[in-house]
């Protein structure tokens, strides 16, 4: 889906992400996931102060009242999202919609436990970063692990007619979301890993596996507690990324971004 007329650039962001909300919540496997994650959590959510960190349609602010949460703080910077989650959440006394953003609330009492997803296509490159910036500590937060796993594939396992090898050779360097998605990619090894509150490097490089191939894949994995929650491919809120291999190194970097981190993607030995 693509707005095609012009708007001012606070309103395109603001409908930009109520369109984005179609596909995240058309993703059913990944609802699944996160309820599945809440249940298995209801222990620490039954009579907790919860926050829900960018809370969209606010589903998942509704899932943490129903198991039993004594107050929610449905926390969302998007005015039209939040005008929703207010109408949509307010049948539950126990959830408060709060317009702000998640750096800048300061709840008025302390916070058992945190839900959030602010996990991109390439792990850290949405809004992960804002769970540094938060300006109260709470006890518990889920999810609180991801990955960025990658396989490496030869090409003709993918190619067709119209993308062919030659077509990816001239794409080197680029990073492509989406490009072969009607097709299952295993994803076999991690190259990239966040922990809730432990330092994440904003310049990783990684050397890949002796594994022949001409296509490399990257996927998200979001898990918590070392296990697995949801992943590309399996959730198709988040594409594989693809790119023609051109080396044996590479290295990502992070940078601010206007919405999201912005990714720097480069081949450290390129082959040409
Ligand atoms: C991927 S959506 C997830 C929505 C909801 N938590 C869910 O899982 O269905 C991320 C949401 O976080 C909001 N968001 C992103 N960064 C935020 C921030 N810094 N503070 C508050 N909300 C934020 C976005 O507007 C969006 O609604």
């Amino acid at each position: 889906m693509d707005i095609m007329n012009r708007l001012s650039p606070e309103r395109f962001r603001e409908v930009d992400d109520v369109l984005a909300f179609i596909s995240i919540y058309d993703d059913v496997e990944r609802a699944y996931a996160y309820r599945q994650l809440l249940y298995s959590l209801q222990g620490l959510i039954q009579n907790a102060v919860c926050v829900e960190a960018g809370c969209g349609f606010g589903w998942f602010s509704a899932e943490m009242a129903r198991l039993g949460a004594r107050k929610v703080y449905a926390v969302e910077q998007n005015a039209v999202l939040v005008e929703m989650a207010r109408e949509r959440l307010a049948e539950f006394p126990q959830i408060e919609v709060i317009h702000s953003p998640i750096q800048d609330f300061i709840p008025p009492e302390p916070v058992d436990f945190l839900l959030h997803e602010f996990y991109g296509q390439l792990l850290y490159d949405e809004d992960l970063h804002y769970l540094n910036q938060l300006k109260f500590q709470p006890r518990y937060v889920a999810p609180n692990g991801g990955e960025l796993l990658a396989g490496i594939y030869p090409a003709k396992d993918f190619t067709d007619s119209v993308v062919t090898l030659d077509v990816l050779q001239r794409l080197d360097g680029v990073l492509i979301s989406g490009l072969f998605d009607d097709t299952e990619a295993e994803l076999t090894f991690p190259v990239m890993r966040w922990r809730y509150g432990q330092p994440f490097d904003l310049e990783q490089s990684y050397r890949l596996p002796e594994v022949s191939g001409e296509l490399l894949a990257f996927g998200v994995q979001i898990s918590h507690d070392e296990r697995p929650v949801c992943r590309a491919g399996v959730c198709e809120n988040w594409s594989y990324v693809w790119t023609y291999r051109s080396g044996e190194a590479f290295q990502f970097t992070f940078y601010p971004g206007q919405a999201g981190e912005e990714v720097g993607f480069t081949w450290l030995d390129p082959a040409h």
